[in-house]
């Protein structure tokens, strides 16, 4: 049975118990950043097991795209190495939301394996796990489906603490959970392995195929088991492992899908196709997890899901490499998975060129390092140590772009290990190296232990507070004096604290009554999660702690900073709107200037997209929306559909920014009331900043007018030299480029008639040798193409004879040399031209009878043309 009937059967089977198929939900998982990656087919229904969601029906049945590779569920290690891990991989599933529990569950699970109509699987097969204490589970495999009691392991906790077991499943550390039974098939005595819970379950024989897992309890961060509302079922079968076994071969790499993405592995890595090799195995693998992870949006990088994606690509091309393909191979084995899975998930199909770019440039990007990457880690091998220096492994990881675990993969081939500590201690240096390296920024570097500052900067320009603290440099200091630089820290302020992109407040804070005292603030960064530390200086008087002051931003700035800082949200909304959801923050810098935007997506944007996203911005500002912002728990901003940042840490409660139903952004930035105060957003600039990211830089309201009037004033200063109107520029240029080139060619022939001229000349410097005559000439400023002309009419007249023409223009020097045919067994004009050209500095050819060369060195022409003359009368 092939691959993709059996998936098919599977949602069938369900079907016809009153499941609902739905869809396989993105590998990236929607709105849970507590998830790197879709690992199981529950995930899509986590909020339905939680009870937060509820959907119009209470069975499903999905085949889902996972991966497991980065986070709890972790398979990329084995990948390679066992029968049946994989980066990728199908799950079948079927799920009850308070629907069947335990009896039904297992019912189904037994008649879709081994009834005739169905798979139809020899009960004698399988075997059967239950959690140590499920006497329901137990009874049910026993009494009513039949299973031997001495066919059905019972396993605790033997991970080493309570609910730590094979038989108890959690999707990560937080979240719905529960007992499980598994189901094993046995691939019989002839493969190496145990069963369930004997010291050798880790050998091939015994495969699990099946889970179904008991949802009865949700986990929190402390670990406590909350009841869930409903007890529920979630199972999961993984498609290649069941394949595998109705194909009748023992490893997942045998089955149909497999042998042609091996097949193309063999092909474009250049060795002869094999079943046993591991390389092989690990391509075919990676290409499957690193395609759909990119037809999901996900593109290679240096953090989070990027950075997972990116090393399951380099580890792929080094296995590549270890089989001899130093060149690109990867991106071209996406056609074959498209051709394997493209009818099954059309992404695949709809986005190959995305992924097939993605690959190669990523591809491009490691082959410049691989290579002596791979010579270092060769030299260090070779001292012939037991474990790899962390020193090396962080050269590796830093300079050659080797991930720690594709460097880890290799040493494990050689049966080394890596010395851990040591990574991280080279780690932590460079970190603080780079800290200690980087301009004046107070961020954890003093010592404070007072209250925290309280922020009233989205209502208040200017608050009264309190001194709390201040600094000269990292030292605590109870006073600055005029003229001193240093942080001050208050109880209270309306100075915002770099944040999210967008830079810190700038202002004043004076002291209150008295003899006027002010310190120009120039930055505002956090000291610590709550305390604010106002940079600057004391520009008048005395500042002491417990001063009572008044904290004044620049308003100026901080409604320009917040122009651009909501068109930031807009430009984002629009670039998904315009470009595909597949656009995702990579970063972003928002001051009073500018508003640099940094985003996922491969290829630059176009002059036509750019003007669709102004259009579309504009627009949303003319709309004049109301922006508003809300402090809500975390889990209702995300199910009101707010953009959470994968990788941000946001607390409990977070502050949802919304503007009209365009945008909705998680978001601690000050911002604009209404989406018409942003004025006019102009983008002046898009890039590339690295592999699959682009940058866009946009200006808003009085700077978007002022960029627009110096482009203006260029335009007029342009037209202007060329005595046009602004509007007449265009076409007076292009009537202009074609004069000038008509003058080039008038040139040209101006230039070749003067050569011509002065033929009768040349004639009559030719001198006689014996039996021809040799003509050497030197012509500063004629072009190469003017001596060809000149040597055709030449040769025309000279009959029997040798010429070397020489001239200087620019700079360099350009030779040709003729050589009658009668002559030519003689010298060639070839060998002629080189001996001068070897003179000044070049190298030139040709045929026998006519060659040319260039030459850097004119300097040295005059004494190379007067040796011509013995060079020939030597031959
Ligand atoms: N969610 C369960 C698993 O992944 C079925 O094994």
């Amino acid at each position: 049975m092939k691959t993709s009937e059996i998936r098919q059967k599977f949602l069938d089977f369900f079907a016809s118990k009153g499941h609902q198929i739905v869809a396989s939900s993105s590998l990236v998982p929607g709105n849970d950043p507590t998830l790197l990656f879709t690992n199981a087919g529950m995930n899509q229904f986590k909020d339905v097991f939680l009870g937060f969601d509820k959907r119009p029906y209470s069975r499903a049945t999905t085949s889902q795209k996972c991966v497991r590779a980065g986070g709890k569920h972790n398979d990329l290690e084995n990948v390679g190495y066992t029968a049946r891990h994989h980066t990728f991989f199908e799950m079948l599933g079927n799920f009850s939301f308070g629907d069947y529990f335990k009896r039904d569950a297992i019912l189904y699970a037994w008649e879709f394996l081994t009834s005739p109509e169905w798979l139809g699987l020899p009960k004698e097969k399988l075997m059967v796990t239950v959690y140590a204490t499920d006497d329901e589970a137990f009874e049910i495999w026993n009494q009513e489906v039949g299973v031997p009691a001495d066919k059905i392991v019972r396993i605790g906790d033997n991970k080493g603490a309570p609910y730590a077991s094979d038989n108890f499943w959690t999707m990560g550390d937080t979240g719905p959970c529960g007992p499980c039974t598994e189901i094993f098939y046995d691939h019989g005595p002839d493969i190496w392995g145990g069963p369930p819970g004997s010291p050798e379950e880790d050998g091939d024989r015994f495969i699990e195929i099946w889970n179904n897992v008991f949802m009865q309890f949700n986990r929190d961060e402390t670990g406590t088991m909350h009841p869930l509302p409903k007890p529920s079922v979630d199972t999961g079968m993984g498609l290649e492992r069941i394949s595998a076994v109705l194909q009748h071969v023992h490893s997942n790499y045998e089955i149909d899908l497999f042998q042609s993405l091996l097949k193309a592995a063999a092909r474009e890595v250049g060795v002869p196709f094999s079943q046993d090799v591991p390389s092989l195995k690990v391509i075919a693998d990676h290409i499957r997890a690193c395609s759909f992870l990119i037809a999901d949006g996900v593109l290679p990088s240096n953090d989070g899901r990027g950075y997972v994606l990116r090393r399951i690509i380099r580890r792929a091309i080094r296995h590549g490499y270890k089989l001899g393909q130093k060149g690109l191979f990867f991106h071209k084995l996406v056609a074959d998975l498209v051709a394997e899975m493209g009818d099954a998930y059309p992404e695949l199909r709809e986005r190959q060129a995305v992924i097939e770019d993605a690959l190669k440039q990523e591809e491009i990007k490691f082959a410049e390092t691989l290579d002596k990457g791979m010579a270092l880690l060769e030299a260090a091998l070779a001292k012939g140590e037991k474990t790899l220096d962390g020193k090396t492994a962080f050269q590796l990881y830093d300079t050659f772009g080797f991930p720690l675990d594709l460097t880890a993969d290799i040493c494990r081939e050689r049966g080394l290990a890596i010395d851990q500590a040591g990574f991280d201690a080279a780690m932590a240096a460079q970190r603080a190296q780079s800290r200690a390296a980087s301009t004046f920024k107070m961020s954890g570097n003093v010592d404070y232990d007072g209250a925290d500052t309280c922020f009233n900067g989205y209502d208040s320009v200017s608050v009264d507070a309190r001194v709390l603290a201040l600094y000269r440099g990292n030292e605590a200091a109870q006073a600055l004096a005029e003229g001193d630089e240093g942080v001050v820290v208050l109880d209270n302020t309306a100075f915002y604290a770099e944040g999210g992109g967008q830079v810190g407040d700038t202002g004043e804070i004076s002291v209150a009554g008295g003899v006027a005292a002010l310190f120009d603030v120039t930055d505002t960064q956090k000291l610590k999660a709550a305390v604010f530390g106002h940079s600057g200086r004391v520009a008048r008087g005395k500042l002491s702690v417990g001063d009572s002051v008044t904290a004044t931003i620049d308003l100026h700035k901080r409604h320009a900073t917040a122009r651009n800082h909501s068109a930031t949200h807009l430009l984002h909304a629009a670039l998904r709107k315009v470009l595909g959801d597949h656009v995702a923050q990579k970063g972003s810098l928002v001051n009073h200037e500018r508003t640099r935007f940094d985003f996922a997506h491969t290829g630059p944007v176009s002059a036509d997209e750019i003007a669709e996203i102004e259009r579309v911005v504009n627009h949303v500002i003319a709309a004049n929306y109301d922006v508003s912002a809300t402090l809500m728990p975390y889990d209702d901003a995300i199910r009101a559909g707010a953009m959470a940042l994968f990788g941000e840490k946001y607390g409990d409660e977070v502050r949802v920014l919304k503007m009209g139903d365009f945008s909705t952004e998680l978001c601690g930035g000050t911002h604009v009331k209404r989406t018409g105060d942003i004025g006019f957003f102009k983008i002046v600039a898009e890039g590339g900043v690295a592999a699959g990211v682009r940058r866009i830089e946009a200006v808003t309201g009085e700077g978007a007018l002022a960029w627009v009037q110096t482009q203006e004033g260029e335009l007029r200063e342009a037209a202007g030299l060329v005595q046009a109107q602004p509007g007449e520029l265009v076409g007076k240029l292009a009537r202009q480029q074609e004069q000038l080139k008509a003058l080039e060619k008038e040139v040209a022939a101006l230039k070749s008639q003067m050569a011509l001229s002065r033929l009768d000349e040349l004639l009559a410097s030719t001198t006689d040798k014996d039996g021809y005559k040799l003509l050497v000439a030197r012509l500063d400023g004629v072009d190469a193409a003017t001596l060809r002309t000149l040597s055709d009419k030449l040769r025309d007249r000279l009959g029997s004879s040798a010429a070397l023409l020489a001239s200087v223009v620019d700079g360099k020097v350009a030779l040709l040399a003729t050589v009658s045919k009668d002559l030519t067994a003689r010298f060639k004009a070839g060998e002629l031209v080189n001996h001068v050209a070897q003179q000044v500095g070049g190298k030139g050819g040709g045929r026998p009878d006519m060659a040319q060369a260039g030459g850097t060195e004119p300097q040295h022409l005059d004494a190379a043309l007067a040796s011509v003359d013995a060079w020939l009368s030597g031959k």
